[in-house]
């Protein structure tokens, strides 16, 4: 079974969502207009975007932090390729925020500056597969695929949004040295959150009180985003996302996949993943009880 031309679009080999992007948009992105002081986001999907999303946009703004502004995390921390909600990106006060998907090699060229910040955050891929899994599900702009198996067939093809998860992450390891950029994985975040709060205000530069660490690092468990309207993509349109389908924070641990994959599909994964793997200069996380 063939993916859909209704959910995939491809643009210089990378795989777009068709309703939510124009050929326009994509051409203007590499001129995109970058500011010294921007902070670019980039995630594989499922890689724990919407935390770290939150996370950023806690750090930035106090208003958050305190409760005082009542913004959501789309307007904090807007898609640069997914300008969902219209916004004139120019017109933003600085330091912007942006969120994006977009391989190391279709990002605006003035992100090379080696001043802005990049911070890139992947998760283990077999997470992500049962992430996005269910994710197809809920989200009426990725195609459902019932048969797990299939579904795992595309994404070790990357016949998926954002296309092959080891391209996404090889390219930009093998680029890292074009770029500011700070790596962090999801598992580190799930284990350590405090740490990867300071890791991230320190790559920033900005300093936070304790209180405020405190504070950033309660209001970004999985529990209290849940929870949180402003965080947990509650306000995405339903012609997005089928609210009564599912949620966008779902699980949010480490080793779920064990709880789907057979062995003989885990065995087919790293059948074809597992080489190009061990070359990235990372060590993967596949269980809450693993070591980092
Ligand atoms: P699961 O589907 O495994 O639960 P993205 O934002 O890149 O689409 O990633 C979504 C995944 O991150 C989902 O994973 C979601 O539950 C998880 N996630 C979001 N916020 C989280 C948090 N505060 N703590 C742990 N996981 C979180």
């Amino acid at each position: 079974m063939q993916p859909s031309e209704k959910y995939l679009f491809k643009y210089k080999g990378f795989s777009f969502q068709p309703d939510l992007v124009t050929v326009e948009v994509l051409d203007s992105l590499e001129d995109f207009e970058i500011r010294d002081s921007d902070v670019f986001l980039v995630t594989y999907p499922k890689s724990g975007t919407i935390w770290t999303q939150n996370i950023l946009s806690l750090i930035c703004h106090e208003g958050h932090r305190d409760g005082t502004e009542n913004i959501d995390l789309l307007d904090r921390v807007p898609w640069v390729e997914y300008n969902i909600r219209n916004m004139d990106y120019i017109s933003r006060v600085s330091p912007r925020l942006f969120a994006s998907h977009l391989p190391y090699y279709l990002v605006p060229k003035g992100l090379r500056n080696g001043r802005t910040k990049v911070i890139y955050v992947s998760r283990n891929p077999k997470d992500v597969l049962v992430s996005y899994y269910h994710f197809a599900k809920f989200s009426t702009k990725v195609e459902e695929v019932e048969d797990f198996g299939i579904f795992m067939e595309r994404f070790i093809s990357g016949n998926v949004l954002a296309s092959l998860w080891l391209d996404h992450i090889e390219g930009w390891y093998a680029h890292r040295d074009d770029f500011n950029i700070l790596f962090l994985t999801y598992e580190e975040m799930k284990k350590d959150l405090r740490s990867t709060v300071l890791k991230i205000c320190n790559f920033l530069g900005k300093r936070l009180t304790e209180k405020e660490v405190d504070t950033v690092v309660n209001k970004a468990t999985f529990d209290k985003m849940k929870l949180d309207q402003r965080a947990n993509y509650e306000f995405m349109p339903s012609d997005i996302l089928d609210h009564s389908k599912g949620t966008f924070l779902r699980k949010g641990t480490i080793g779920d996949w064990k709880n789907i994959m057979t062995v003989a599909q885990n065995e087919r994964f790293d059948s074809v993943f597992k080489e190009r793997m061990e070359k990235l200069p990372i060590k993967f996380c596949w269980d809450i009880s693993d070591e980092l």
